[in-house]
């Protein structure tokens, strides 16, 4: 299949496995998660067998999981967006003030990062109501229908511009991003320009920029740059987004604008007297694991796409610029094959090199020069955020508790404390197979001092596990373990029920207590590592 023109063919050293396994990720992620291997062979080009192996490492590293057949991404995937995020520092600098903004406006508030000719979302601060259309961390939009856009674009080069011209030229309606509406009757390019261009000079006088409908008609929003104080350039874009049912784009500027200022100047004194970012517990040997043995990875396991998208997670808050020299320490790879993924990642534009100069001896047998370092990009987020930030603690666990009830025929479930605290939800559950199984939806309301579940949440401190027998239904034997959240607080109980003619309480801990407490574990890491810059709701 010809590249198209815009598309510059890779370098010679770039690592074709893992640029497919990329492709992969990345149309998972427009498909907002799913894909059957046939919808997967359509969408990349590749061929069956091809998809397949990387699929298959894919769920070997935990980033995708086979359900039936169709491949869905999991929260696990998350690690490569967070990696970026932790680097970039800002959404762990800022956030607090832009929710802060978002409940004392009740509308949502948003930060956003340049990409190339586009915005990515780094933060959303959102409300949940009707009328609402808000994109998810790491939704990418052309910076010509946003607010942000014209702000960055006060920044672009001579180069920029051409960048941006072109693509407009070449993707006219927008298909190019697929979470805006498609534009059906596109402006000629003398006007798409002359607007975009005049609103550019606008916002640069201005120093904010509105959205008047821009990506679909009653969407609104004011934007003001958040600038780095050492630079003095643009960090990020801070977003106030509402609804013409509520403001007008008139009302923004005069309502809304001036508290939005007053909010990003607070962003910018954080950001003046921000500490140098701690860096994080030394990493090393992230890509050991992929030298195991075939027999041990499967036959199917691409070794060297596993090792490429390794390298992504040696970045890291504190680890936001890293040399080839880094890079091969963090991961255990040899320095060739660590030379290759970033020549990969440099290619499809997921990592960039930055021009700080940090003394290292380096052997000058590497083309590299010794000090060159690289760090990712706001790209990185396309390899699987978006769909994953929207995931709930219930749709973390299910797959979980499939595979637990599998394991121990019981029927399991997920239960949270309501408020004020009297009651237990059941928020997931799934049922075994038996003919006489524990019939309690999801949803269920019961008292909880009542529930096995609930006993344990009321305790402080829970205990690792709580085995009794039902007092709401006669017959009913179950056992619970706690989920803690990251900072440790038990926010959960997952619980299996028998019977107790089926087995004693020695045998529901001997028998089942394994099995739930290490899916306890599993639900718990994957939660920590969705919920590192997006909020989880607990049901
Ligand atoms: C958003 O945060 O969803 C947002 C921000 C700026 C826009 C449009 C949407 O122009």
């Amino acid at each position: 299949m010809p590249l198209p023109d815009s598309i510059p063919a890779p370098p010679a050293e770039a690592v074709a496995p893992l640029m497919r396994g990329v492709a992969v990720l990345q149309r998972l992620t427009e498909a907002n998660g799913v894909l059957s291997p046939s919808a997967l062979e359509r969408a990349t080009g590749l061929a069956r067998s091809t998809v397949d192996r990387i699929v298959a490492t894919l769920a070997r590293m935990g980033y995708v999981r086979l359900d039936g057949r169709d491949a869905t991404l999991t929260p696990r995937v998350m690690e490569l967006g967070n990696a970026y995020l932790a680097a970039l520092r800002l959404p762990d600098l800022l956030s607090g003030h832009a929710d802060a903004l978002a409940d004392e406006l009740d509308e949502s508030v948003s930060l956003a990062v340049a990409d190339r000719d586009g915005i990515r979302f780094v933060h959303q601060a959102t409300r949940r109501r009707a009328l609402s259309l808000s994109f998810r961390i790491g939704d990418l939009l052309p910076a010509e229908r946003t607010a942000p856009g014209p702000l960055f674009a006060t920044e672009w080069t001579t180069d920029a511009w051409r960048t941006w011209r072109t693509r407009r030229q070449q993707d006219p309606h927008h298909r190019g991003f697929p979470t805006v509406p498609p534009v059906r009757h596109p402006p000629t390019d003398t006007e798409a320009s002359q607007d975009f261009e005049r609103r550019t000079a606008d916002a640069a006088s201005a120093h904010y920029a509105l959205d008047d409908q821009l990506i679909e008609p009653g969407l609104v929003a004011v934007s003001v740059p958040v600038r780095d104080p050492r630079t003095g350039r643009i960090a990020c874009v801070a977003s106030v987004v509402s609804h013409t049912s509520r403001h007008t784009a008139a009302d923004l500027r005069g309502a809304l604008l001036p508290r939005l200022r007053a909010t990003v100047a607070a962003m910018e004194e954080t950001l003046r007297q921000a500490p140098p970012p701690a860096p994080g517990p030394p990493r090393s040997g992230l890509a050991i694991w992929t030298g195991a043995s075939k027999q041990e990875l499967g036959r199917e396991f691409v070794e060297s796409l596993a090792r490429g998208l390794t390298v992504l997670t040696a970045f890291g808050e504190g680890r936001a610029e890293l040399t080839l020299t880094d890079i091969a320490k963090a991961t255990g790879l040899a320095r060739a094959t660590a030379r290759r993924a970033l020549i990969t990642y440099e290619h499809l534009g997921l990592l960039t090199p930055t021009t700080t100069t940090i003394a290292t001896t380096t052997a000058a047998t590497d083309r590299q020069p010794p000090h060159r370092t690289f760090a990712l990009t706001p790209r990185v987020l396309s390899l699987g955020f978006p769909p994953l930030s929207r995931t709930s603690l219930p749709q973390i666990a299910l797959p979980h508790l499939r595979t637990l009830t599998d394991a121990v025929q019981e029927t399991t479930a997920l239960a949270v404390l309501t408020e004020p605290g009297d009651e237990i939800r059941y928020t997931a559950r799934v049922p075994a197979s038996h003919v006489m199984s524990v019939d309690v939806r999801p949803g269920t309301r019961l008292p909880a001092g009542r529930t096995t579940a609930g006993r344990l949440l009321l305790e402080k401190p829970p205990a690792p596990y709580t085995v009794r027998d039902e007092e709401l239904e006669q017959g009913v034997r179950s056992i619970a373990v706690p989920v803690h959240d990251r900072t440790g607080r038990v926010i959960a109980a997952l619980n299996a029920a028998t019977h107790v003619a089926r087995r004693t309480t020695e045998e529901c801990v001997d028998d089942i207590l394994p099995a739930l407490t290490s899916t306890a574990a599993h639900i718990e890491t994957d939660l920590h590592t969705a919920a590192r810059f997006t909020r989880v709701p607990l049901t």
